[in-house]
């Protein structure tokens, strides 16, 4: 049964210590067709293939798992052509018909559960853990931001003198580009487009080029559940096909999710547009810090830490990558860090006894062996398996005069030690970076973790647990600063950032 928070539906995913529902998912995974598809891109309904046709490979096994035949500029105009046209049905069509569509595609998700975690497994390396958790949080956003389009998308009366009417309304904006990272291919894709489609917007989703698979079911799930054809594009291809995308004269609005890089990029490219001021909406990295003072659980810290930093092959935003611990209590808890990081298994993702998958491809997996080879300081290492692209997690510590600076995108833990009473250096220290994405907290201090809380500078801020994960509507997720543009994914103020805001007075 779904979980009951409040008033709203999550998902329940399932439960991995029940052997039965384990078996089911296995089995159902096994019985998934998926055969090798031709994967292209979706516009009004029909699959447009460019010239150019690429394998698309796994990076559990670097097998070819399916064809792509990507987009260029001339099919990025016409998938923004095809959602200009079809914006204007769709922002029309009454927000409970809207929202239902979106919940008949919660449903779809949790009935092809099994499908969608096979693809999720070959083409993102996501291990069922993961995989699973990713379905649920698909499922949530379009739950959640129904719910939400019916609370906003109802004309709202607004106070006057006798003799006048005010009303507010929201309504879309036009043809909104989603553009997706390949770590979330089905989540953040799925939370994108529903939001933007929720708000009364036609849609133009580009998935990154490494996941165009799944993206691929999801669009067709849409599809299926209601979302005309007209208003729901897919564009398959690369940052160049996303750019000639956010060159059309049509784009109304941008939400993006990726590099902090990237997202700079895309905001220069719509400030030199001739036309409107068109809005960004940026998710993008983090250089997340956790600071452990010594009165800390020793158990809890080792099992928040190893989690933070080393699932999903530490390919989440919100990871861990430098752990803040007071020198006193400083090498037990390495030791037991490390001696819990041995235990992790790393292998095929679609095995239940997998915690570690591959990195997302070559490329990723060359940069993190570079940076690992470039510095000083290693503490631990694990041992990759053959075949896939794969990268142990590593343990690393900072120099005393050293501050991490930069993102490195995988299972990478840097420590730093801090003195009794250093906490205001600690953030000093994190807040330099210019990142604001998550912070985790230890202590049983409660005075110090209200003062950390307060003041750390991040957007999601974690006590005494680990830092990812976040929850819809529980846990509204997303950064400051370096780490993105605001407001947060899966919460309340999210559907305002994708709508027009229109005031209509009357003189009775
Ligand atoms: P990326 O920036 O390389 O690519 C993201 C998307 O942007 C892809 O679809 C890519 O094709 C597209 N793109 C690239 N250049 C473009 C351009 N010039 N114009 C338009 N589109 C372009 O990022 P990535 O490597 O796919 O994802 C990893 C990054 O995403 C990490 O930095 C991670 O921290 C971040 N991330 C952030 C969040 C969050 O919610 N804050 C969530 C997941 C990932
Ligand atoms: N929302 C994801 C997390 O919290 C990125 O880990």
């Amino acid at each position: 049964p779904p979980q009951i928070f409040g008033d709203r539906l999550n998902s329940s995913g399932i439960a991995f210590g029940d052997s039965m529902a384990l078996a089911e998912l296995l089995e159902g995974m096994k019985q998934a067709d998926l055969g090798k598809p031709e994967l292209a891109s979706v516009i009004g309904g029909r699959a447009v293939a460019g010239p150019q046709r690429r394998d698309l490979t796994s990076p559990v096994n670097r097998g070819a798992i399916a064809t792509v035949a990507e987009g260029d500029e001339a099919i990025a105009a016409q998938a923004v052509d095809a959602a200009a046209e079809g914006f204007e049905e769709w922002n029309d069509t009454p927000v409970e018909a809207r929202a239902l569509a979106l919940e008949r595609a919660a449903d779809l998700i949790e009935v092809n559960r099994n499908r969608l975690m096979a693809i999720l497994a070959k083409e993102a390396g996501k291990n069922l853990e993961d995989g699973i958790a990713e379905i649920r949080e698909a499922v949530d956003f379009c739950r959640y931001y129904a719910k939400e389009a019916r609370r906003h998308f109802v004309p709202q009366p607004l106070p006057g003198p006798v003799g006048e009417e005010n009303q507010l309304r929201l309504e879309g904006r036009g043809v909104f580009a989603a553009i997706a990272p390949w770590n979330f291919p089905l989540a953040i894709f799925m939370g994108q487009v529903t939001a933007a489609l929720a708000a009364g917007n036609s849609v133009v989703a580009k998935p990154a080029e490494q996941t165009p698979w799944i993206a691929a079911e999801a669009v067709s799930i849409l599809h299926e559940a209601g979302v005309p054809a007209s208003a729901c594009q897919l564009l398959l291809g690369d940052g160049a096909v996303g750019k000639a995308m956010l060159d059309h004269d049509r784009i109304a609005g941008v939400v993006f999710t990726g590099s902090t890089q990237t997202a700079k990029l895309i905001q220069r490219q719509l400030a030199d547009k001739p036309g409107p001021i068109l809005p960004l909406i940026a998710e993008t990295g983090g250089v997340n810090a956790m600071v452990v003072d010594a009165t800390a659980l020793p158990e809890q810290v080792t099992d928040d830490v190893v989690a933070s930093a080393f699932q999903s092959a530490g390919q989440r935003c919100s990871a861990l990558r430098v752990l803040y611990i007071q020198e006193d209590v400083a090498d037990g808890i390495i030791e037991m860090i490390k001696g819990r990081a041995q235990t992790m298994t790393m292998g095929d993702p679609a095995l239940p006894t997998t915690d570690i998958g591959p990195i997302i491809d070559e490329e990723a997996r060359a940069k993190l062996e570079d940076y690992a080879k470039s510095r000083k300081g290693l503490v631990w290492k694990g041992d990759p398996p053959e075949g896939g692209t794969f990268f142990a997690p590593h343990i690393f510590e900072l120099a005393p005069d050293e501050i991490l600076m930069e993102e490195h995108f995988g299972p990478v833990l840097h420590i730093k030690r801090f003195k009794a009473g250093a906490l205001d250096k600690v953030l000093e220290e994190v807040r330099s970076t210019g990142y604001g994405l998550t912070f985790g907290i230890h202590t049983r201090i409660t005075d110090v973790a209200q003062r950390l809380a307060e003041a750390a500078p991040a957007g999601n801020v974690y006590v005494n647990r680990n830092q990812i994960g976040a929850v819809v509507g529980s846990q509204p997720f997303g950064g400051m600063g370096l780490s993105g543009t605001g407001p947060k994914a899966g919460g309340p103020h999210y559907l305002l950032r994708f709508a027009e805001e229109r005031v209509i007075s009357t003189n009775t």
